[in-house]
């Protein structure tokens, strides 16, 4: 792929003819963004990305989740829509003036389409929106194809989740007795690996009962390696993980830790109180799981992320153990690992505690993140699981209910719905699918609890879901 040639120029020598590729210089006041400066680039610069120093750090983020007090680097990947902002005439000259806008980044290349991924991804969309009946009808054959398997993949998944389950709750049980090995669930990590789906048992998680200690190492075990390699995929990160069988390996081990907890006290449903022995024994599993896998001789990774799934990145928190610990020793698979420990925390099904929607969990963990959780591990799962994860329940604007059945390629707020529930209130037994980032017309306002809206129903309306 060759690369796109472009100069930095100031606001008096644009000239028309060129296209302007990033925005890169600012008016001060962009030096530290209030609200009213962050909803402006929001309305303005619409599924752009932005690179900003936040917490001391350079981030790049999209443009959706710019926050009050980051200091404005550079405006970038702009999708088409924006078109106008991007090629160079009198009239753009002077808005950029009167704004504050100071430098650019611009070439006078025609661009190649295939030369920036983003203009791309943006390209394909404004196509989607125009287009022609035919293109949408294939667009929606593929779509239901997807959305079919994602039910089938679902319920297949139940029983290797189960079993997986058990599996993790034997290994346990075993080391509490002193025998220790880990061999007793790799047949499930190649299971899943090889013929299952971790994304399709990660959707179970918010459908589906669980325990909090086996089916929890299950759900954050699935759910982290399905998210971590779509991570490594989209931002080109470099994982220390190079297998799915070995992130997952390490994910369904990381409250082994667990396994020197008395069971009582391990399964127990009420909640002990901060100072209390059993809370103190309860707060040590990091500790004791950091010390069975070293004796196994795992890797540092494993071990890194069994200890320090509970550290938070405000290291002073009452929340963070152990103690003490440099947040700095905290490797990114454990900081992801601990967002997706949160997430599976919240959204689990529990007989005691009511659960959460996955839409609000996400929220929660959003306005938790740069305190309790990395701003980076966040960004990049919010941009992988989307605002409304596969398996939500929602409304939409017609007032119609459905459940989420993808991750959306650009708008994090349009995913595609399977409608089971038409807008009169009659439960459909054949049901439409709607993408939202196609029908602009259509939205998101509400999302639903699962158990409030189905009862004990809820897998079987998903697991009956007949796109039409
Ligand atoms: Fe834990
Ligand atoms: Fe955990």
């Amino acid at each position: 792929m060759s690369e796109i040639k472009t100069s930095r120029v100031k606001t008096q020598e644009l000239e028309p003819g060129m296209t302007i590729i990033a925005y890169s210089g600012f008016h001060s006041k962009y030096h530290s963004l209030d609200d009213k400066s962050c909803k402006f680039l929001q309305h303005n610069f619409k599924k752009s990305k932005a690179s900003v120093i936040r917490n001391n750090e350079k981030r790049e983020i999209p443009v959706e989740l710019l926050k009050p007090a980051d200091k404005l680097l550079r405006l970038y990947a702009f999708p088409s829509e924006l078109k106008k902002l991007l090629t160079v005439n009198e009239k753009l000259i002077n808005a950029l003036k009167a704004r504050g806008f100071l430098e650019f980044d611009v070439t006078n290349e025609a661009l190649e389409k295939d030369e920036q991924k983003e203009l791309q991804d943006a390209i394909s969309l404004v196509k989607q929106a125009s287009m022609s009946t035919k293109e949408k009808e294939e667009h929606y054959k593929k779509a239901k194809e997807n959305a079919e398997k994602f039910v089938y993949e679902l319920k297949a998944n139940i029983t290797t989740r189960s079993k997986t389950s058990k599996a993790i709750e034997n290994i346990m049980d075993d080391a509490r007795k002193g025998k220790i090995s880990y061999a007793g669930i790799n047949d499930y990590v190649d299971e899943i690996t090889r013929n299952s789906s971790a994304e399709a048992i990660s959707a179970i998680v918010s459908l589906k009962q669980s325990d909090q200690t086996y089916d929890h190492c299950v759900d954050v075990g699935v759910i982290f390696q399905s998210s971590y390699f779509k991570i490594i995929e989209k931002f080109g990160k470099k994982g220390i993980f190079e297998t799915k069988n070995k992130a997952l390996l390490a994910a369904f081990l990381h409250d082994f830790g667990k396994s020197k907890i008395p069971k009582d006290i391990l399964d127990s449903t009420v909640r002990f109180e901060r100072e209390s022995e059993e809370m103190k024994l309860m707060e040590s599993h990091p500790d004791f799981g950091a010390d069975i896998l070293s004796g196994m001789d795992m890797p540092d990774s494993i071990i890194n992320m069994a200890h320090f799934h509970h550290v938070k990145q405000d290291t002073t928190m009452n929340s963070c153990y152990p103690k003490g610990v440099d947040y700095g020793k905290v490797i990114y698979e454990s900081r992801l690992l601990s967002i997706i420990d949160a997430y599976q925390a919240l959204v689990g099904r529990r007989k005691y505690k009511k659960s959460w929607n996955p839409p609000a969990a996400i929220r929660y963990i959003d306005a938790l993140a740069g305190v309790e959780f990395d701003m980076e591990a966040w960004e990049n799962f919010l941009n992988v699981v989307g605002l409304f994860p596969k398996g939500s329940l929602v409304e939409l604007n017609d007032h119609s209910v459905g459940f989420v059945m993808s991750t959306p390629r650009q708008d994090l707020k349009r995913p595609q719905v399977a409608i089971v529930r038409n807008s009169g209130g009659e439960d459909l037994t054949h049901h439409s699918l709607i993408d939202l980032e196609l029908e602009q017309d259509m939205s998101i306002i509400n999302d639903l609890d699962i158990e409030e809206t189905f009862g004990q129903d809820a897998l079987n309306v998903f697991s009956n879901i007949q796109i039409v």
